[in-house]
């Protein structure tokens, strides 16, 4: 069901704007939850042309770049990461033709776009897996045990919950790293690596920078599929390869799709959605001839801790340095708890920490809300839930090596990050469209709203807007030179050219020598003969 460009083809655009061929080495890309993000048509669902009438206010956030969550066509098992057709729009979200002109909007108003591309599994509803044969020779199906097969052909769990595998009428059984709606596809086939390959073309051709490639870490599986060890994926999983995790094989993906996107002009980029073990392991996703950006999840899963947080900052700066590629940071996704409510110390610590990750040298990701300070929804009602992990009953612990779970929310389920974006007016849907909003807004997200901060100069959304423009100029900041300066217990000091961040991860003011002139700082600070007094839980960049 392929869609149809409805005027002649606008594909083969220009490239998108930006900085130059290493404008992803230092950009800022806004992760926009599509469904939840704007709704134009009233459904209480945002789509794209939803999107298309906010890039204004991505262009003032100060941005480089959006990455759009998945907007094809799909049953909707898994917010759309269950793709029924790769080269449509799902009706919910618009049209071909809306995703043709946001893209070409984006470019106009010079923000760059990066689509999301899920080659791990499909839907279940997709073509191939609805035909028999095809599904035997594109995606995993093996055998059970037992004496009539009745078991499972290995003890791997969903990383939903519940067996990764399901029993098909004819007897024999499917893998499913998630949910039974998404079957793993086989990439030992050929095919399989053709038709991916196409699909990525399809979207270059329309003019995207690039790809999140989602769950890279996972396309390959040990041979023979071997067992885990009962009850042991829970305790490794994040910690230790496992047999469908981060296996070698996928490099060799990665490195072809890299061939495919240098043959395009413009600079087009692939990001890992890889949770790898280590940073080392990570780095190998942004080897020169691989991806060019990984997110970095150790971060992101590390507490407000200074000690935690130079130890992870100095070992991925240390892991990509040694395959020259920058690092990506992240505090937040539609996967996770939103850093307000996960790092325990309300607005403040979440302010501070964005300051923090907006000063070390590469490139970070924010994800929808978080510039408004938005917290966890954490008392949805459950008959309004609708994250498979939810209905599956994964596990709750956090934080979560894959993405499904972390401390701090409703039962770590992920509805509670996702709640639709406040944007003006004291009463839900608080403009996000002109129907309702497909998750309860709370009822006193009137004051989080992007009209009720814009002019504020103490609101987190002038924050992020001061904190992004002073990034783009400072010369220092981005991509460049970070060295660690001797500071109290509990705070970090480290300077970049021209700039030096202090963070305070007390809950209590410490006093230090005056670091040079307040530039930026998530809480005030009180300057006095020569010292500072750092409030608890801040983060203040200053010019040296
Ligand atoms: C995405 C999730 C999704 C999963 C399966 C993840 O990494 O970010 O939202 O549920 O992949 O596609």
């Amino acid at each position: 069901m392929t869609q149809e460009l409805t005027s002649p083809s606008p594909a083969r655009q220009a490239p998108g704007p930006g900085r130059g061929p290493g404008w992803w080495r230092d950009a800022v890309i806004y992760q926009v939850y599509v469904r939840s993000f704007a709704d134009s048509d009233g459904d209480g669902i945002g789509d794209l042309q939803g999107v298309r009438s906010r890039l204004p206010y991505l262009k003032e956030l100060g941005v480089d770049a959006v990455w759009l969550t998945p907007f094809y066509a799909s049953p909707q098992a898994d917010g759309g990461y269950d793709v029924a057709d790769y080269r449509a729009v799902d009706p919910l979200f618009g049209r071909l033709q809306d995703a043709d002109e946001l893209i070409r909007a984006a470019h106009e108003t010079g923000l760059r776009v990066i689509v999301d591309i899920v080659p791990n599994h499909t839907s279940d509803q997709h073509p191939w897996f609805q035909d028999p044969e095809l599904a035997r020779q594109r995606y995993i199906f093996r055998p059970g045990k037992g004496d009539s097969g009745q078991l499972p052909p290995n003890d791997w769990e969903s990383i939903f919950g519940g067996p990764a595998w399901t029993r098909t009428g004819r007897g024999d059984w499917y893998l499913h790293l998630f949910a039974p709606e998404q079957p793993d596809l086989d990439w030992e086939n050929p095919d399989v690596h053709a038709e991916f390959t196409a699909i990525l073309r399809f979207w270059l051709d329309l003019g995207v920078d690039g790809f999140r490639i989602d769950v890279a870490h996972g396309m390959v599986k040990a041979a023979g599929l071997p067992d885990i060890g009962h009850g042991r994926q829970a305790t490794l999983i994040g910690s230790q390869h496992l047999p469908f995790f981060d296996q070698d094989g996928v490099h060799a993906i990665h490195r072809a799709w890299r061939t495919l996107l240098d043959g395009y002009d413009g600079a087009r980029i692939g990001v890992a959605e890889a949770w790898a073990p280590t940073p080392e392991r990570l780095a190998l996703y942004v080897r020169p001839d691989e991806l060019h950006q990984a997110f970095n999840f150790q971060f992101l899963g590390t507490g407000w801790r200074a000690d935690g947080l130079r130890e992870v900052i100095d070992a991925s700066l240390a892991a990509t340095a040694s395959v020259g590629a920058p690092t990506t940071w992240v505090l937040s996704n539609h996967d996770v708890v939103r850093h307000t409510t996960r790092l325990g110390g309300g607005l403040a610590r979440a302010r501070a920490a964005t300051l923090l990750m907006l000063a070390l040298p590469g490139s970070a990701y924010l994800y929808q809300g978080e510039e408004l300070g938005l917290p966890e929804v954490t008392d949805l009602p459950d008959e309004v839930r609708q994250d498979p992990a939810f209905f599956r009953g994964a596990a709750s612990a956090g934080p979560a090596p894959d993405g499904t779970a972390d401390a701090g929310g409703q039962d770590g389920m992920r509805d509670g990050c996702r709640v639709p974006l406040p944007w003006a007016g004291d009463r839900p849907p608080y403009g996000f469209g002109p129907g309702g909003s497909w998750l309860p807004q709370p009822a006193d997200w009137g004051a989080l709203s992007v009209a009720a901060q814009t002019g504020d100069p103490d609101s987190t959304l002038e924050l992020y807007r001061t904190a992004l423009a002073l990034r783009r100029t400072l010369p220092g900041l981005g991509d460049g030179p970070m060295n660690w300066r001797p500071a109290p217990d509990g705070v970090l000091t480290f300077a970049r050219p021209g700039v030096l961040c202090t963070v305070n991860t007390l809950p209590d003011p410490v006093e230090i020598p005056l670091p040079g002139r307040p530039l930026l700082s998530s809480a005030p600070v009180a300057t006095e003969d020569g010292s500072a007094l750092l409030p608890g839980d801040s983060c203040t960049w200053w010019a040296i």
